[in-house]
């Protein structure tokens, strides 16, 4: 087991070997997603909406993103464990950004930051990566954004987009992010940016020329069913297997045979 560092995926970028990137919100899936040996784990704050049932990640908070991040780190070893930076936790100034970056590392564990956002963003990840906190971007469809995109559409297909988000992305190297999310872009613009930075591109809905993937793991497990979105492979249907299983033991609770007697103790 070798540990994954920032490091590490710069050079599989360089031998052509695609990262896998998974989120996790609690030690559980983490534990099982590191064992299994994804290279990435990010507490995305997707946990607004897959864990806590809202309808955007916009109500994440720092306490609720840190609480996270401390039961994830306390199932991850070799993985990169990557906090998510929640909605206004590091747009309003830099030493705001490195103020709160720093919590997830100094109190939580996490090893690296993913902050929305291109250049309008960009003081604050060169503050963070002069301080010694790594830095993701993550550029298309940024959901903290939802409200100004208007809706989930694919993102940066007219080309006044597209090359804005090319400068972002070559913004973001500059200042030192060492990987880039590339949500929701058309494949050809995905593919452009990885070509044109030296810098990892991690895709999720921007097709396969990404330097790697991420997906939420409740969606790639069948777990999470309030969206149905083209771009998710579904590896299991995990919702039916625990819908199911709930009913046997229901079945079994209301006509007496769970617990049986190798269930129970005599003394
Ligand atoms: O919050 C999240 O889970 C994310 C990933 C889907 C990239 O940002």
């Amino acid at each position: 087991m070798k540990k994954v560092t920032t490091v590490c995926l710069q050079d599989m970028k360089k031998r052509g070997e695609k990262i896998a990137v998974l989120t996790a919100y609690d030690a559980l899936f983490a534990r099982l997603e590191d064992q299994a040996g994804v290279d990435i784990i990010l507490v995305g704050d997707s946990a607004a909406m897959v864990v806590a049932g809202g309808s955007s990640t916009l109500t994440a908070t720092m306490e609720q993103m840190l609480y996270h991040v401390q039961c994830v780190s306390r199932g991850v070893q070799r993985a990169l464990l990557v906090a998510d930076m929640p909605f206004l936790s590091f747009q309003i100034t830099p030493e705001q950004a490195v103020a709160n970056a720093g919590r997830f590392l100094a109190e939580a564990g996490a090893e690296a930051v993913k902050l929305e956002g291109g250049r309008p963003i960009i003081e604050a990840v060169k503050r963070l990566v002069d301080v010694g906190i790594p830095v993701m971007g993550h550029l298309g469809l940024t959901p903290q954004s939802i409200n100004k995109f208007g809706g989930w559409e694919v993102r940066a297909r007219e080309k006044s987009e597209a090359k804005a988000l090319l400068d972002d992305a070559k913004a973001l190297q500059d200042a030192g992010a060492f990987a880039i999310v590339l949500e929701k872009i058309p494949s050809p613009l995905a593919a452009e940016v990885t070509r044109s930075i030296t810098i990892p591109t991690i895709g999720i809905g921007s097709g396969p020329e990404c330097d790697g993937q991420v997906l939420v793991n409740y969606d790639m497990l069948g777990l999470y069913e309030q969206f149905n979105l083209r771009f998710v492979r579904k590896y299991r249907r995990l919702a039916e297997e625990v819908g199911g299983a709930v009913k046997e033991y229901i079945r079994d609770v209301k006509n007496g045979s769970f617990p049986s007697a190798d269930e129970s103790y005599e003394k």
